[in-house]
This record gives structure tokens, C-alpha cells and sequence, in this order.
């Protein structure tokens, strides 16, 4: 099953391949759950370079590695000599001799791109200013275990970002829908628009979150200042202010939507505590499972999923 290849974009995968891991991580879910621990990455150790901080991608990938028998090595940018100018190229070419495989959280997407021209390792993407794949099979995961399916209408509420741009591409490669309601100039990148419509993507573009979430099963949204983009940050606080996930919003929506966020959460801006604590908010289901989706993610591309 391993082979040697990087997942940088959720387009890496295809929709087999994204079905497959969410089976998978199903599995190991409920193997967990019994208390069952298998050396899936046995002896294998996974390198995590953080330009940027983490709470949630740096423990699931951690403690993913651990339980199944792996050793996972956080390196901080700026303790590694990247931070006194070593090229990428080199740390790449390095960090391959120890390694097998690499998770990075990057500010500028390319990056991860020339990291992996390098490396002799399958390289991850663990969030760039363009995508965060690895939140999205826990975000499916997600929707599959409370909707029963994948094939949901799901509306975006707020920036259209990094989180956002791999949801649209999630939602083309696996056909469900998706609406995106965005201040005006705030809509997803036009080359991930482009690129969602190839793969056959319907996106719809609204300016209304109101009409966006009528009708749908999933209201997903995130901060309005993403991380890189403080400096902006009172700009962005006065544009989003329509955009704010609250119980009124609710209530232009189906009675059993869920709301998703991937965390971490600014409470009282892009999401209220009413909203975000009540029954209908899954995001610490979304934070649990990218400990299993990531589990299968590694174990497809390092790891051996016959042992034991
Ligand atoms: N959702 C997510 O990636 O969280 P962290 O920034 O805590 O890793
Ligand atoms: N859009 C957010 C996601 C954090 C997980 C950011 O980039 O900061």
C-alpha cells in the first residue's frame, strides 16, 4: 500500500483514494475506542516542521504516530537552521536521510512545493495560506458519521480561506454540494474557482450568508483573521460583522443542520458560544478526527495496515 508521494492539495487524492482513508479511519476510530492499538507505523518516524503555531495538527499528528508504534519529531522553524537561512532544498534533502515522511505548516504555500521537489519523502501539508487538506478528511469523516453520507449541501460562512479553498475542492472531486457566502472581495482564491470547475465542481457565490444556509445540512465556518493576516485585523473585524454564525442565522436554516468550524475558534466574532455549545455544533468531533482521518492518511502513505 505505502508509496512514495505528497499530499499538498486535497487534489492529491482522489475520490477513492479520500473514501478509502475515511474507512479506514472509521476502523481505527473504533478500534481505539476498544482500546486496540496496532503497530501500523511501526519503527517509522515523521518529521513536523511548524513555521506557524498548532495546537490541534501537532498533537493528532503526534499522538497518531505513537499509538501506532511511530515517533513523530516537532521542529520548529526557527530552531531548525531554516531559521538562519539553510535552504529548503538542503533541510529537505537532510531531513530524508532520517525520516519517512515530513508534515509542514507553512505560511507561503510554495513552500511545501519546494520542499517536496526535494525530498525524498512523501511530504503533507499541514495548512498553508492556500490549504489544509489534512482538515478536510476530518471534516468528511465528520459529516459521514452525523449525516450518514457525504453527499450533503454545505454552506461556507465568512472568509473564503485557506480551509475554505480545500472544502471546494473536496466538494468537486466528491460531488456534493457547496455554497460560499463572503464579504465582497473576500471570496476563495479565482485559481481554486478555476481549478474546482475543471475537476467539475458547481461552486455558488453569494454575498448573503441568509440565503446561503437555507436549505442546506452543514454550516461551516472560521475565523475571520486567519493566522499571517493580523495586521488586518480591524479591517476584516468590521467587514465580517454580517457574517457572524448566530442563533438568528440558525434560524433561516434546516432544524437539523449541524455547524462545523475547524478550531480554533474566536468566540464572540465568527461564531457565538450559544451557537458553538449548543447540540448542533460537531467541532470537537472534527478535532477528534484528525487524529483517526491523519492515522490513515500516514498509514496509506508509510504505513502497513495487515499487521497483527
Ligand atoms: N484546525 C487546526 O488545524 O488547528 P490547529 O491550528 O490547532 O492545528
Ligand atoms: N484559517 C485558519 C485556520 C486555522 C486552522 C488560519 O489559517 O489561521
Amino acid at each position: 500500500m505505502a508509496s512514495m508521494r505528497h499530499i499538498i492539495s486535497i487534489t492529491d487524492l482522489t475520490k477513492e483514494e479520500i473514501i478509502e482513508i475515511l474507512d479506514i479511519a472509521d476502523r481505527l476510530k473504533d478500534e481505539r475506542r476498544k482500546g486496540i492499538l496496532k503497530e501500523y507505523l511501526k519503527n517509522k518516524s515523521l518529521g513536523m516542521i511548524f513555521e506557524l503555531p498548532s495546537t490541534r495538527t501537532r498533537v493528532s499528528f503526534e499522538v497518531a504516530m505513537n499509538d501506532c508504534g511511530g515517533k513523530a519529531l516537532y521542529l520548529n522553524w526557527n530552531d531548525l537552521q531554516l531559521g538562519r537561512g539553510e535552504s529548503i532544498a538542503d533541510t529537505a534533502r537532510t531531513l530524508s536521510r532520517y525520516v519517512h515522511a515530513v508534515m509542514m505548516r507553512v505560511k507561503r504555500h510554495e513552500t511545501i512545493a519546494e520542499f517536496a521537489k526535494y525530498s525524498d519523502v512523501p511530504v503533507i501539508n499541514g495548512l498553508s495560506n492556500m490549504e489544509h487538506p489534512c482538515q478536510i478528511l476530518a471534516d468528511l469523516q465528520t459529516i459521514r458519521e452525523k449525516k450518514g453520507k457525504i453527499n450533503v449541501k454545505l454552506a461556507w460562512v465568512g472568509d473564503g480561506n485557506n480551509v475554505c479553498n480545500s472544502l471546494i475542492l473536496a466538494s468537486s472531486i466528491l460531488g456534493f454540494e457547496m455554497v460560499v457566502a463572503t464579504p465582497k472581495g473576500y471570496e476563495p482564491k479565482s485559481e481554486i474557482l478555476s481549478k474546482a470547475r475543471e475537476i467539475g465542481g458547481e461552486i455558488e457565490l453569494l454575498n448573503d450568508p441568509k440565503k446561503a444556509v437555507e436549505d442546506v445540512d452543514v454550516i461551516y465556518t472560521d475565523v475571520w483573521v486567519s493566522m499571517g493576516q493580523e495586521k488586518e485585523r480591524n479591517d476584516r473585524i468590521r467587514t465580517f460583522k454580517e457574517f457572524q454564525v448566530n442563533s438568528e442565522l440558525l434560524s433561516y436554516a434546516k432544524g437539523d443542520v449541524i455547524v462545523m468550524h475547524c478550531l480554533p475558534a474566536h468566540r464572540g466574532e465568527e461564531i457565538t458560544d450559544e451557537v458553538i455549545d449548543s447540540e448542533k455544533s460537531v467541532v470537537f468531533d472534527q478535532a477528534e478526527n484528525r487524529l483517526h482521518t491523519q492515522k490513515a492518511l500516514l498509514i496509506k502513505l508509510i504505513g502497513d495496515l495487515n499487521v497483527g
